[in-house]
């Protein structure tokens, strides 16, 4: 049947699609009746657990004294490596990573034995009725760590440097490579080589991660978990407690941000479900923010070196990176910023290579465009330094080596409007303005500079499920196991099934976040929109299939012994394609054949190049393919242009100006899509300027795990950002061209920032953030 091509190929179906509709769950937010995972209150029995961490970086329990505790009032257990009860696999081993699937970021399971492997490893768990029973008892439990010497870092003496092999970032020499990239650079008649580090970072969503656990009965276990997959939670947690999936069930109505450190499944949602088994009632543990800094992952410390080669004419002849970053005692985690280095300009040779240390610090993360992120930090400032060196326009330069085909694979791109995105953000930011010369703009006392860089981010689609339920009265119920981190996954989901079913938006009731619904994958990897448009699209396909069915065989129908083939979905109405007058709509025809309701189930259909996720191995990092099956390559472009004012005494920096130009392929909604651009862009701000966590180089402890200590921007930082999207129209990354916008924002938002920086001062900051006492460091030096 031929519906997929009626639906897609005539645009004015997308009636809903398109529209800057507000979000549909934005009353239920700003009424408070939005129930985030912490909020499930009314089971019966809920108690509370605190966890109980370790001071000490490195070490042993060597005793426990709960006799204090114990006494106080409303106590019901204290919980040690001692008398936990045991999950029945961890991902420890080979046998646990394999049931319990991919998400688990962290290898190492807390609380099985007396070993303290970092800072804030948990050491013992106290329930107790109330909240404020559990945390005053717990304050009372003593429990002694005898401390060893940490290591800090890889920048730690005792750090030992390793490669590992055959991870995302590498071939099984730790290295990916094309072309002969070292002998390219040493012959380049321009070369520029230069070190970017980059501090350890946080996620801190506003909402901390919680979890309850709900043992309904001995084998039935119920959680709501601040999770950003469902799916991969229940396959999880069924697979630690070797228990069937279908015996497990996770719900995620509603989450305050994640920015991938809800991605993973952690050790804490873990040890509740534990909890509640010892204690036999449901069990709340919500993480304090402190323990935010120490219980789902960072973005971890590094330092990478780039060498640029190229000709006079600012042609790239050669690229070499080497990565060394901070990593756990149990997992080999790097985020792969080469990915995007061996992709975005043409050049003939490449070379990248990822070196990890193992200190005493819990395993990293996915965050925030995890590898793109500080990857473009260093490309686009080495891309800035060529373009002032060979006396060049930084937009120009990149022109020159824009990449026609995907360089690392030599595969067409699905579609690229970058140039697009060069030519509208210069002309809204007034770019031919600029003064070609650095260090010589000033407004009063401030030095005015500024920057541009390009964006890129992988289309990761993925397989999901979909139901669509349509009923005669003229709604309909969309169910998928997705989650919507607060980007808009409700409404935009929504619009999409509204269109596919020729209803109105408040005719469609999109449900997720409940293991129960269609299994998907996680809103994680700029992969959510994409995927869950499409297993709708797909469901409704099959929704459209058996209405067609039913008209051609109902005598009644317009369309009686019409060829299925020869039928065309429009609006909501089964017409024929030669004919369009005749035809039915599909609730008269449901009526006559006294349906209430039609039911369509389907599996989104993607290229080759992403495994689900649900069906393989443990990752050590984002392995997300960019290629679809029919050899293309597959990746959003984008374009920031970036003004600061750098207060030369005070070494102050200020973002005053801002454009972000995104090709993002269908823009679903341009209200949300620009509320995520803005939010990435704000991010990349957040990195470029303020986020750092410092970690105690000598006790390996984190000194400003807070809010107050940890900079995040906040409105004031933050100027008045103009957000555009490119029409573009991607006929391969899925059914509805849907590239995915959650992460693009971010990457290269630092480098235009940094590229500003030296436009107005003549310095280079290479060390993330540029704080103030980089810039008076940096000004103290001749030029
Ligand atoms: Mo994101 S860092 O893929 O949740």
């Amino acid at each position: 049947m031929d519906t997929e091509t009626a639906f897609f190929e005539t645009p004015p179906q997308l009636v809903a699609v398109g529209q800057p509709l507000s979000r549909v769950d934005g009353r239920a937010k700003v009424t408070g009746a939005a129930k985030y995972s912490a909020e499930y209150n009314h089971l019966p029995g809920l108690v509370h657990a605190v966890v109980k961490t370790s001071d000490v970086a490195k070490g042993r329990v060597t005793s426990i004294d709960a006799s204090a505790a114990q006494r106080e009032p409303g106590v019901l257990a204290i919980l040690t490596h001692q008398n936990l009860p045991k999950p029945a696999k961890t991902a420890e081993t080979k046998e646990g990573q394999e049931a319990i699937g991919m998400a688990v970021q962290m290898t190492f399971m807390p609380l099985q034995s007396d070993q303290v492997f970092y800072a804030g490893q948990p050491v013992a768990i106290v329930v107790a009725d109330t909240l404020e029973h559990a945390q005053h008892a717990a304050a009372k439990l003593r429990v002694t760590v005898t401390p060893e010497a940490p290591v800090a870092s890889y920048q730690d003496p005792k750090a030992k440097l390793f490669n590992p092999g055959g991870k995302p970032d590498a071939d099984a020499e730790g290295t990916k490579r094309r072309g002969k990239a070292a002998a390219a650079f040493a012959a380049a008649p321009a070369q520029v080589t230069a070190t970017y580090t980059h501090a350890t970072n946080h996620h801190n969503p506003m909402e901390p991660s919680a979890t309850i656990a709900h043992w309904e009965a001995a084998d039935r276990l119920t959680v709501y978990d601040a999770t950003q997959g469902v799916s991969w939670q229940q396959r999880a947690l069924s697979g630690y407690l070797g228990l069937p999936q279908d015996q497990v069930r996770v719900i995620t109505k509603y989450l305050g941000g994640g920015f991938g450190c809800k991605g993973p499944i952690w050790p804490h949602s873990v040890l509740t479900v534990l909890t509640a088994k010892a204690v036999g009632r449901p069990v709340k543990l919500v993480l304090t923010r402190p323990q935010m800094f120490t219980s789902v992952g960072h973005r971890e410390d590094q330092e990478q070196t780039l060498r640029l080669g190229a000709t006079k004419e600012g042609k790239l002849l050669a690229l070499l990176h080497e990565k060394t970053s901070t990593t756990s005692q149990w997992d080999d985690y790097a985020e792969s910023n080469s990915k995007m280095m061996g992709m975005l300009y043409q050049c003939p040779a490449f070379e990248a290579t990822t070196k990890l240390a193992r200190a005493n610090v819990m395993t990293p993360t996915w965050m925030r465009a995890p590898g793109e992120a500080p990857g473009s930090f260093a490309l686009e400032s080495s891309m800035d330094d060529l373009a002032y060196q060979l006396g060049i326009d930084p937009v120009q330069i990149r022109l020159r080596n824009y990449a026609d085909k995907d360089p690392s694979t030599g595969k067409p791109w699905s579609s690229k409007s970058l140039k697009e995105c060069y030519e509208r953000g210069a002309e809204l930011f007034g770019w031919s303005k600029r003064n070609p010369k650095n260090g010589l703009t000033r407004d009063g006392k401030y030095l005015v500079g500024w920057g541009m860089a390009t964006a890129t981010y992988p289309v990761n689609n993925s397989q999901g499920n979909a139901r669509v339920r349509l009923y005669a009265d003229g709604h309909a119920v969309v169910q998928v196991a997705a989650t919507d981190l607060g980007t808009g996954t409700y409404t935009v989901i929504t619009q999409v099934a509204a269109d596919c079913l020729g209803l109105a938006p408040d005719k469609v009731r999109f449900e997720l976040g409940d293991s129960v619904l269609p299994t998907t994958n996680i809103s994680g990897g700029s992969m959510g929109a994409g995927t869950f448009a499409s297993s709708v699209y797909t469901a409704a396909q099959d929704l459209w299939q058996k209405l067609t069915k039913m008209a051609v065989m109902d005598a009644k129908s317009p369309l009686f012994r019409a060829k299925p083939a020869d039928v065309a979905v429009v609006k909501g109405r089964l017409q024929l394609k030669a004919n369009p007058s005749k035809g039915e709509e599909f609730a008269a025809l449901m009526k006559r054949g006294n349906m209430t309701d039609v039911e369509g189930f389907g599996q989104g259909k993607y290229g080759a190049g992403y495994e689900t996720g649900l069906a393989t191995g443990p990752a050590k990092s984002d392995d997300a393919g960019k290629e679809d099956g029919g050899g293309h390559a597959m990746h959003a472009f984008g374009a920031h242009f970036c003004e600061v004012r750098v207060d030369p005494e005070l070494g102050t920096i200020r973002v005053t100006k801002w454009v972000s130009v995104v090709a993002g392929g269908r823009i679903l909604n341009p209200k949300t899509a620009r509320s995520q651009v803005i939010g990435g862009a704000t991010m990349g701000i957040g990195a470029a300027l303020m986020e750092q966590t410092v970690r105690d180089p000598n006790l390996a402890r984190y000194t400003n795990a807070n809010l107050a200590d940890y900079h995040v921007p906040v409105n004031a930082d933050i100027p008045d950002l103009t957000v555009e999207f490119i029409d573009e129209h991607d006929p391969y990354v899925n059914a509805l061209g849907v590239k995915g916008i959650g992460e693009i924002a971010i990457v290269g938002t630092a480098a235009a920032v940094g590229n500003a920086i030296f436009h107005a001062t003549g310095r280079r900051l290479r060390d993330l953030p540029m704080t103030p006492n980089k810039v008076l460091a940096a000004m103290s030096q001749p030029v």
